[in-house]
């Protein structure tokens, strides 16, 4: 449908968590009008669930350098080392300025910051608050400054496509507006920077860490409109998510990693302490090798779940560093102060996303990328824990330098020449009926979860092109937030199908059961998709 509103502004940001809000703000600071657009509430998204915290090497004897090369390790030789020593070098001014902003960040008793360890890391540098709600924190502080600055915003409002000039930049995008006060219906934001900040896409998979709201909207939309993206194939699942069942669906609570960090232990069917011996760091071993530990006893033991035992902790210990996660396990019914909890790997982070240079450019002209929507090079095959938000920071501010400085060059775009972009986007194609995202998200569990095959991918192409959502004559679902949603998810998971079938190697979080070694000659290198785009 043809928008029926449009609001002007110099930048237009899609998307609220901590990319997208210090996008805003960094760009309103330098004057330019700017207008956050955002799917749900300011704080819907995933940035206010983040337990862990904030990498950067603040601690006594630690350094960037170290910071570095645990991201490296991580990353499984995929990492593009230029752009994670950007990130590790302005870590600890990212978090300063966090504070200076009002961020409310845990200290030990001498006042310094109070530093965590996680997954990965050889040090303690994890800065944290409220003990395990930095999320909560940064997004509390991120959102109280966009009001103070008088940022435009306009709530329920889900991006469905980019605008683009006569000459093929950036020049907005067409929104759908949920309900929003004066702006309701289709419209649109022209403006000749657009910043793409929408966060994961975890919402692919049955069960997931991610809020409802991720489904991969800003990687979907650069899909249409012609941008790269790579690395998606390497999405993370987090070892240890509270495990309720067999039917457990959607959201799924999270239990830190800094929690392994304080010294709990991952423990089998039998109360065996399985990750002794697996690797040097054993349960602070990356991501990627404890997921995959983890689901081997799984295999191994024929049983749904594994248990993290901190009972040593004790409650006083719990009530301080875990209030957050103490309260959530006890209302689902287990006390982690006197019992092991159940846990199990859930799909967690996006490591690839829209390929961006290190200030945050995509390769279409004016279209910027941010945050966990982005692939800047930083997490490689596999994410370091809590370096997500502090990419979201670091290349945010950069972005917006960026933006800058693109705009002295190229001049204003003339946004009555504002066209939608040549390909077929969720307000043009037919819409997936309802019952689409079950059948998506069963068939990305099944097929490309925390262990593929080549059988097992091959399936779920042909699963999700037998749903046939662009071909279907069935009666099409009515347009809304929902349906475009859906039709979002089923293009990210097409590409990240696509991907995981061609990657013949196993690699960080992409671990193929019939290719189980990684492959340095053939694929230490990344995989670039971009769609054809299609007629108008
Ligand atoms: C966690 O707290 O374990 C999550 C941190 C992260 O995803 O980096």
């Amino acid at each position: 449908p043809a928008p029926g509103w449009a609001i002007e502004a110099d930048v237009v940001v899609v998307g609220s968590g901590v990319a997208g809000l210090t996008a805003a703000l960094r760009c309103a600071a330098a004057g330019r009008r700017t207008v956050i657009v955002t799917k749900a509430g300011l704080d819907d998204g995933s940035t206010r669930w983040a337990q862990g915290g904030i990498a950067a090497a603040l601690g006594e004897g630690d350094s960037p350098d170290q910071h570095l090369a645990d991201t490296l390790v991580a990353g499984v030789g995929l990492c593009d080392e230029a752009a994670v020593a950007t990130l590790v070098t302005e870590a600890p001014a990212a978090v300063r300025e966090l504070i200076a902003l009002g961020a409310a960040f845990d200290l030990e008793e001498d006042g310094g910051l109070a530093l965590g360890r996680e997954g990965g890391h050889h040090r303690h540098r994890i800065a944290h608050a409220g003990g395990d709600a930095t999320g909560a924190e940064v997004s509390r502080a991120l959102v109280a400054a966009v009001r103070a600055a008088g940022i435009e915003t306009v709530e329920h409002a889900l991006a469905l496509d980019l605008l683009r000039d006569a000459s093929g930049r950036a020049a907005g995008v067409t929104l759908h507006v949920m309900g929003e006060g004066r702006h309701d219906g289709v419209g649109a934001v022209h403006a000749p920077a657009v910043v793409l900040a929408t966060g994961g896409m975890g919402q692919m998979y049955a069960a997931t860490t991610n809020p409802p709201v991720s489904t991969g909207d800003g990687v979907a939309l650069a899909l249409r409109a012609g941008a790269e993206v790579s690395d998606v194939e390497f999405v993370q699942f987090h070892p240890t998510v509270l495990y309720l069942g067999p039917e457990a669906e959607g959201q799924q609570l999270l239990i830190s990693e800094a929690v392994r960090g304080e010294g709990a232990r991952l423990v089998d069917a039998e109360g065996v302490r399985f990750m002794r011996g697996q690797h040097e760091l054993a349960e602070l071993a990356p991501r990627d090798v404890v997921t995959k530990a983890i689901t081997r006893r799984m295999l191994e033991q024929g049983v749904s779940h594994m248990y993290l035992d901190a009972r040593h902790f004790g409650e006083r210990l719990w009530r301080r560093r875990f209030p957050t996660i103490l309260a959530a396990c006890r209302a689902n019914g287990f006390d982690p102060v006197t019992e092991p909890v159940p846990i199990a790997p859930a799909a967690h982070y996006a490591s690839g996303g829209v390929r961006t240079d290190r200030s945050g450019r995509t390769t279409i002209p004016g279209l910027y990328a941010c945050g966990e929507t982005a692939c800047t090079g930083v997490h490689g095959a596999n994410r370091l824990a809590s370096n997500s938000l502090l990419e979201g920071l670091v290349f945010a501010a950069r972005l917006a330098g960026a933006i800058a400085a693109d705009a002295g060059a190229a001049g204003d775009s003339p946004a009555a020449a504002a066209a939608p972009a040549a390909a077929p986007g969720p307000a043009a194609a037919p819409l997936p009926p309802p019952e689409a995202r079950a059948a998506i998200q069963r068939v990305m569990t099944e097929g490309a979860g925390v262990l593929r095959s080549a059988a097992s991918l091959e399936a779920a192409a042909r699963a999700l092109d037998a749903l046939g959502l662009a071909e279907d004559d069935r009666k099409p679902a009515e347009p809304g937030a929902e349906s475009w949603e859906t039709a979002n998810l089923h293009l990210v998971a097409r590409a990240l199908v696509t991907a995981a079938a061609q990657r013949a190697e196993t690699r960080g979080s992409h671990w193929r059961e019939d290719l189980p070694e990684r492959d340095d000659a053939r694929w230490r290198r990344h995989l670039v998709l971009t769609l054809r785009p299609g007629p108008t």
